[in-house]
């Protein structure tokens, strides 16, 4: 299997690692930046002998090498600094997004494309419709990457394993997303049950500004470990066909009552790509706030179009 990761910064790189050092594929590493994308997979190459794996990394500036990847996970584009909201990335990013996506399309045109640069839902859009392709083989990375954070704020608050946690995050990726904590569990029992409402409440405000308290620590960029394991995650079960239910960013056409728009909602994810949308009932307040969340995502997509 081989997958090309556009962007060899922060959030492309450590892909990569984590791709090569799960022996999940290949690795083509592609960045507009000369040297970087080389020197970043040579170096992992190096590393392969003592983490133990055979992933034949190469790092390139010309799409060519990238040709017949079967996921594409799109990373390119300029991070947000303190101060700033994902939202004033669009317009340099929407930029990005497309030149890159149309000499994905063309050498790889049977790809499954996961994207990440930001304002994540916006992107999904112009990746949609720079490559043409099947709304089954677009999707965004956002829901892992909040459902995670909310699901390490779980497990600190009640002293328990990571592992033992489970969370839904829906809606855009944004201060508008939508925690579920019906939905998120700690081995299986709602968390509803297990603490005040208060206390839900502030893990649920701390995920929604999970990005910027990373950036604010920060200073020079934003987060990159988690954002790399949570598509990591998405495309292992694509490459696996493990057929996973996560969240992600899909382009919607009537479920939830949203049409039209990309934004977050479980999926089951196999070699196809998304593989079925999965609807669960939402209360009156969930729907309304995801309706919400959609409203935001559409005013950037409108004013991408303006
Ligand atoms: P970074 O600045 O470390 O890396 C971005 C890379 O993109 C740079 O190496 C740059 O040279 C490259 N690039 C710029 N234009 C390009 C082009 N036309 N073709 C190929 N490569 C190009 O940024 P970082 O931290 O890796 O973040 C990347 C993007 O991912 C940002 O937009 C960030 O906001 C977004 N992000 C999204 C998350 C999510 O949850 N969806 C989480 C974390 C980051």
């Amino acid at each position: 299997k081989k997958v090309t990761v556009v962007g060899a910064g922060n959030v492309g790189a450590t892909a990569a690692q984590r791709l090569a050092e799960k022996q999940l594929c290949d690795v083509v590493l592609v960045d507009i930046a000369e040297g970087l994308p080389q020197g970043k997979a040579l170096d992992l190459a190096e590393a392969a002998p003592i983490e133990k794996h055979d992933a034949c990394l190469t790092g390139t500036n010309d799409y060519g090498e990238t040709a017949g990847s079967d996921i594409v996970i799109i990373t390119a584009g300029i991070p947000r600094k303190p101060g700033m909201s994902r939202d004033d990335l669009l317009k340099t990013n929407s930029d990005i997004m497309k030149s890159v996506v149309k000499n994905i399309a063309e050498k790889s045109p049977d790809a499954i494309l996961i994207i990440v640069s930001n304002p994540l839902d916006a992107m999904c859009h112009v990746a949609f419709e720079a490559s043409g392709f099947d709304k089954k083989r677009v999707i965004g990375m956002a829901g892992v990457l909040d459902s995670a954070r909310f699901r390490c704020f779980i497990a600190r608050e009640l002293n328990v394993s990571v592992e033992n946690t489970h969370a839904f995050v829906l809606g855009g990726h944004g201060d508008t997303m939508v925690p579920l904590p019906r939905f998120s569990t700690v081995a299986g029992i709602p968390i509803t049950e297990l603490m005040s409402k208060d206390r839900i409440d502030a893990l649920v405000d701390r995920t929604r500004t999970g990005g910027a308290e990373i950036v604010s620590l920060l200073k020079t960029g934003s987060a990159f470990y988690a954002p790399a394991s949570a598509a990591v995650e998405m495309a292992e079960s694509i490459l696996k066909d493990k057929k996973k239910i996560l969240p992600c960013a899909v382009y919607l056409e009537g479920e939830y009552n949203i049409n039209g728009l990309f934004i977050g909602v479980p999926v089951k994810l196999g070699s196809t790509g998304i593989e079925e949308v999965i609807e669960i009932e939402l209360k009156d307040d969930e729907a309304a706030d995801l309706q919400k969340s959609a409203d935001a995502v559409r005013s950037l997509v409108d004013a991408m179009a303006a």
